[in-house]
């Protein structure tokens, strides 16, 4: 099925069961430990090996030579897989550096190799035993050192790692009042709760993976073209996994060497990344620098908008795309944005939770904040004024998830003057306020004490693109009226499994509890996946394409009209004809299966999600400790399919907002070349005594442009302008601008 023409009215529409804020299907396996994570599959494989990964010890070098003896020996050692036992490997699109380093190494803790053991505990002792000899090359580990030699990342955006519309420097020259600001954001780690883990098994040359995976027809494409077999031989399952946040986009070590390992000793083999490996061996948010200017006249009318934004990444890496918000929030005649990537020989940089904006908006949204100050004006008022129904700039592309980088792009780059689908940013502003409370707030900093507390309140816009990809499914109806849905998109913790679930449910009349989602599988139909918050959109368009197969199936069967007959309460209706749905079942199993494809309807308007964060701070007066004591979101992100998975998307993405704000920094060893603090006891993230309260509001909206169900997404949206709200909140609590995040307690006082 083709979506190129606006959705009118269809069955989605009822609103029994989708937009109903129903449990998630998956609740009761998750909470009593009986969903069966990868490494847990002891069902799937019988008598496991298991293997321990070794890390790569210097950052940038070479192996000389590597002493595999004494592990050899160890008690219950199967195997070593290192890069010249292995053969030649090949490498995935979605894959920077090698899975499996050697004799070159591009990063520090890059996989060496892999110890196979019957035990967990003997291939970890074994591979204490193996000794590499190192030969350690100079590295560039420096994003301020390499900005300079920073080069415009070819061919990233389809040309749209730079924009330009009128004269910025003559408008910014000219301008009344300009602030001209630079802001750093440092190296960020996924830190999901599960790690990545491969169960590998080989049967024949047919290779099975359970693993953890965002992208199941990607990965299954990627370890492929890796082990350099053809596709169709792999197959690969991964139908619950810990969180993702974009760690898990990609296969990564841990899939290639349990694979590797599994052939190497014709068992299956077990392998997780240990935490502390994984820091530096999988992918990480790159720092960034980032200058923006803004110049405005006094009214707080916008004339000229700069972003320029330095990040690094290893060779044939990928920038962080930190400027596109900066192309679509404010109206503004002049406006220039550049994308600068730096050669750096850290690990590989990639895709976090809404890269780009999240990084973005750090920047943009303080520095909003800084010329509504030097303005005299409100925050909220100075962004209203600004308002734009149309791009402002070059649009960025769409998020492209067939293209090589899960944060850029490959659609047209088109051009300024297109509308917005739909734009409710100030509507999500004026609302946020008013529910706030936010004409309490002083505007002068520094005023507001609550006892030993210096208490301010921060506000800042959010935007992140609705991109949409082709996503199919198929739906069975058996003889108990019971619908089972099959496709390959995952649940990252995200609430697919109940989305999808509601999406059938409605299109066929049934009452959720008579659906069966499976996910996660490379033998179902390839879905969009989970990722750049096009998976909810996308993966639901799918169910429902194959919805209206079945249905067709069902009216054919029972001899109806398809465009006549009513799906409701387990019942096919049309005219005076009324048929038990499991009925059209009774003499055997009815099923549909189709692709959502999105035409070019997604070309004529530009789809965006919008949002208005607000925040209260309290900083001790004399620690410079910062609570924060509030929070609430507003956000317009089309038709909320569920809103208690979506609020739970959203307070989730505010409470990485808060970590990325205040706490969270991979520290970077500048002579080694490594991220020191990788762990969860010195990487910080918020725990629940961080966050005492939250509080969401959706528009009540729905966007037919966007897809048949007229939903979009909102799970990175909820991350966009948290921090930078929480920055502007400190700022007027205590009169302190802090630039450089994470604003720890040591740049306040
Ligand atoms: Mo997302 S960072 O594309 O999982």
């Amino acid at each position: 099925m083709k979506f190129d023409t606006p959705a009118t009215t269809n069955p989605i529409d009822q609103g029994k069961v989708v937009g109903k804020p129903a449990d998630r299907i998956d609740g009761l396996l998750k909470t009593t430990g009986t969903a069966p994570y990868a490494y847990e599959r002891h069902d799937v494989a019988a008598n496991p090996a298991y293997g321990w990964v070794i890390g790569a010890g210097i950052g940038k070098g070479r192996i000389r030579s590597m002493d595999l003896e004494a592990a050899r020996q160890a008690p219950g050692v199967l195997a070593i897989v290192t890069a010249q036992s292995a053969g030649a490997l090949g490498k995935g699109r979605m894959n920077t550096a090698k899975l499996l380093g050697g004799p070159e190494v591009d990063h520090y803790h890059q996989a060496v190799a892999v110890v196979v053991a019957e035990t967990f505990e003997q291939a970890r002792a074994a591979a204490q035993l193996v000794k590499v000899d190192y030969e350690r090359a100079a590295g560039r580990f420096d994003l301020a050192k390499a900005k300079d030699d920073a080069a415009k990342p070819d061919d990233m955006f389809d040309g749209s790692a730079d924009s330009s519309v009128g004269d910025f420097a003559g408008a910014f020259a000219a301008a009344p009042v300009q602030v001209d600001s630079t802001y750093t954001t440092p190296d960020q780690t996924h830190a999901m709760m599960e790690p990545h883990a491969t169960i590998a098994a080989w049967n024949g040359d047919q290779l099975t993976v359970w693993t953890s995976n965002q992208m199941v027809d990607w990965s299954r494409g990627d370890l492929a073209a890796t082990l350099k077999i053809p596709k169709e031989k792999v197959r690969l399952v991964s139908p619950f996994i810990g969180g993702g946040f974009g760690g898990k986009l990609f296969v990564r070590s841990d899939a290639v060497l349990a694979a590797l390992g599994a052939r190497a000793t014709g068992r299956p083999v077990k392998v997780t990344l240990q935490r502390a490996l994984m820091i530096n061996n999988t992918t990480h948010r790159p720092a960034t620098i980032q200058r923006v200017r803004l110049g405005a006249n006094r009214d707080g009318t916008l004339t000229a908008i700069a972003h320029e934004s330095w990040s690094g990444d290893l060779p044939e890496g990928k920038p962080d795309s930190a400027v596109h918000q900066t192309r679509m929030l404010y109206a503004g005649a002049n406006r220039l944005t550049t994308t600068r990537l730096a050669t750096l020989d850290l690990p590989e940089a990639n895709a976090m939770r809404a890269p780009g904006e999240a990084t973005g908006h750090m920047a943009l949204e303080a520095a909003m904040d800084e010329l509504a100050e030097k303005l005299g004006m409100d925050p909220v008022q100075l962004r209203i004024r600004n308002d734009t129904q149309v791009v402002p700039d070059h649009s960025p592309p769409k998020d492209d998830p067939q293209g090589r980088n899960a944060q850029a792009a490959s659609g047209q780059s088109r051009a300024a003057g297109q509308p917005f689908s739909q734009r409710q940013l100030v509507r999500c502003l004026q609302l946020g306020a008013e529910r706030f409370g936010w004409n309490r707030r002083n505007a002068k900093p520094g005023q507001v004490r609550d006892g030993r507390w210096l208490v301010g309140m921060g506000v800042a816009a959010a935007y992140r693109g609705a991109p949409t990809t082709k996503s199919a499914a198929r739906v069975r109806l058996d003889r108990r009226g019971m619908v089972t849905v099959e496709t390959d998109m995952t649940d990252i913790g995200t609430g697919s499994y109940t989305i999808i679930g509601q999406t059938a449910a409605e299109m066929l009349g049934v009452p959720l509890n008579s659906v069966f989602v499976r996910l996660g599988d490379s033998e179902f139909p390839v879905s969009s996946g989970s990722g750049g918050q096009w998976g909810a959109a996308s993966s639901t368009a799918g169910v429902y394409a194959a919805c209206v197969k079945l249905r067709e199936a069902v009216a054919r069967k029972l001899g109806l009209d398809p465009a006549a007959a009513v799906f409701a309460d387990g019942q096919v209706r049309a005219g005076s004809r009324r048929v038990a749905l499991r009925d059209a079942a009774a003499q055997g199993d009815l099923a549909g299966e189709d692709a959502m494809e999105f035409g070019d309807l997604s070309k004529k308007t530009q789809q965006s999600t919008f949002g208005a964060h607000f925040v209260e701070v309290g900083v001790d007066a004399f620690t410079a400790e910062v609570r924060v004591r509030r929070m609430l979101a507003v956000c317009a992100a089309g038709r909320i399919l569920n809103p208690k998975t979506a609020r739970s998307q959203v307070i989730g993405a505010m409470t990485m907002g808060v970590g990325s704000a205040l706490m969270e920094e991979l520290a970077v060893d500048r002579r080694l070349g490594l991220f020191v603090n990788h762990d969860l006891a010195s990487y910080e993230v918020p725990v629940h005594a961080d966050i005492p309260h939250q509080d969401v509001i959706f528009l009540d909206e729905t966007d037919p442009m966007a897809t048949p169900l007229k939903a979009k997404g909102v799970g990175e949206l909820g991350i966009c302008g948290v921090s930078a709200a929480i920055a502007n909140a400190i700022h007027n609590a205590t009169g302190v601008r802090v630039r450089d995040y994470p604003v720890t307690l040591d740049k306040l006082l």
